[in-house]
């Protein structure tokens, strides 16, 4: 069963998802789609209210600028990544993959 319809996706802005129990923060790039946990490894931040820059993603919050293609932080004050998971994309159908 699909999480999204991929039209629903508009770039650049990314949507919050609630899926087996974890936030995660769906972003289209182009017409690729990434997944990454919502929360922030700094402290307790929304990524998805973050601003999108290429394949970044900014914390609202503090600041620290994540890859949304492989959870890396980029920038500080976060240094840890955020953990991330495959995308299914199948016509108009998003699937985050756990
Ligand atoms: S909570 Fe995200 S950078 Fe501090």
């Amino acid at each position: 069963m699909s999480d999204l319809a991929f039209s629903s996706l508009q770039a650049g802005k990314p949507v919050r998802i609630e899926k087996n129990g974890e936030s995660i923060c769906v972003t289209r790039v182009g017409d690729e789609v990434f997944a990454i946990n919502d929360i922030c490894s700094h402290s307790d931040a929304s990524l998805s209210e973050g601003d999108v820059t290429d394949f970044k993603i900014e914390c609202w919050l503090h600041g620290a600028e994540f890859d949304l293609r492989t959870g890396e932080a980029l920038t500080p004050p976060a240094v840890a990544p955020v953990k991330t998971y495959s995308v299914t994309v199948d016509g108009d159908s998003v699937t985050v993959e756990m």
